[in-house]
């Protein structure tokens, strides 16, 4: 078939990735899609700034709004609200599929996004919104469709977990293992956003979204994160038989089909006998509890240029896919209405 345009807005870590596993996989993803995946051009703030050679400078431009009129599939990896947000809709109201790995803006923009994408009949997937490599989006939306899900509770956070996991077996504070972190590219930007937790949040408000049918934005999560961790805490964890972790809950509160969802984040000591203490460096860790199907586990990387450029790049040939068969993916209807615990509410209840 006629090659299949694709815009990259951002080319950061994951960026990069991306383009390279569409740069340098062209036969195997035309294959699995039925047509070539034409790279038309990378969107970057700034042309002057060192990249990987893997991106053609040719490819590169600063207007992102022309780059996006040109695509079929609209792949979106700057982070951030704006222009993420506007360069989306202006896809998604084009006509073009969206693939995105936003948390910050499904989190806060979500229903938007998805109306404009039901309006339009084109896809906008975000597998790699959350806990990087790991396929729990998809498992949740369309796996789990036919059940009903209780409670989801993991480690969604990589940059912490690697923080805490140098802060227990180094002794390191929080500070210098934040540091190591961002070296290794699994912090966000502002590395604020995964220590107090804002990344967590998100991640838990999409999650909590599609496990209950409702709408759970960021300000409905309860937050902690665990700048207030110490070297000291980390050790008297320890001695008592327990590792620190940041999670994420997500819960039915009562009547599986008429209860109240909580959702939250905070540190807590885990037993060093439990499944999630076992998750080092930045790994991921997510328990799904659904009525029929029971306890489901998913565990794998959930930060990194390549681990999450793998989930952008299965949503891409999806999404790909779907749009020369003239289909479209799940509708993100908003069929519960689960009343959504205020953040207090959710932390006391806990
Ligand atoms: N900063 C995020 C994390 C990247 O550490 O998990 C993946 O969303």
């Amino acid at each position: 078939g006629s090659p299949l345009r694709v815009a990259l807005l951002g080319c950061g870590v994951v960026g990069t990735e991306v383009a390279r596993g569409i740069l340098t996989n062209p036969i195997d993803l035309e294959a699995r899609v039925g047509a070539p995946l034409e790279l038309v051009g990378v969107a970057v703030r700034d042309l002057a700034t060192e990249r990987d050679p893997v991106v053609p400078r040719d490819l590169l431009t600063t207007d992102a709004e022309a780059l996006v009129d040109r695509a079929d599939l609209v792949v979106e990896v700057m982070g951030g609200i704006e222009p993420a947000r506007s360069l989306i809709l202006r896809a998604l109201r084009g006509g073009a599929a969206v693939v995105t790995a936003n948390k910050a803006l499904l989190a806060e923009r979500g229903p938007e996004l998805f109306e404009a994408a039901d309006a339009a009949g084109v896809d906008l997937s975000f597998e790699a919104a959350v806990a990087g490599a790991i396929p729990i989006v998809r498992p949740i939306r369309e796996s789990l469709a036919g059940d009903h899900v209780r409670r989801v509770l993991g480690i969604v956070n990589g940059t912490t977990n690697y923080v805490l996991d140098r802060m227990t077996t180094e002794g390191l504070d929080l500070d210098e293992a934040v540091a190591q972190a961002q070296a290794l590219g699994y912090a966000e930007a502002d590395p604020t956003a995964d220590v107090d937790g804002f990344d967590a949040a998100a991640k838990a408000a999409i999650l909590a979204s599609l496990a209950f049918h409702t709408r759970v934005s960021i300000d409905q999560v309860a937050r902690e994160g665990i700048r207030g961790i110490t070297a000291d805490d980390v050790a008297w964890a320890a001695r008592t038989g327990h590792v620190i972790k940041l999670l994420a809950v997500a819960e039915v509160i009562g009547p599986v089909d008429d209860g109240e969802v909580s959702v939250r984040v905070h540190p807590a000591l885990v037993p060093v006998s439990h499944p999630l203490a076992t998750v080092r460096d930045a790994f991921n860790a997510v328990f799904v509890e659904a009525q029929g199907a029971g306890p489901l586990m998913f565990y794998g990387q959930g930060a990194g240029g390549r681990p999450t450029a793998s989930a952008v790049l299965g949503d891409v040939v999806s999404a790909a896919r779907r749009r020369l068969t003239g289909g479209q993916g799940l509708r993100e209807s908003k069929d519960q209405d689960f009343p959504v615990l205020p953040a207090e509410a959710a932390i006391t209840r806990y």
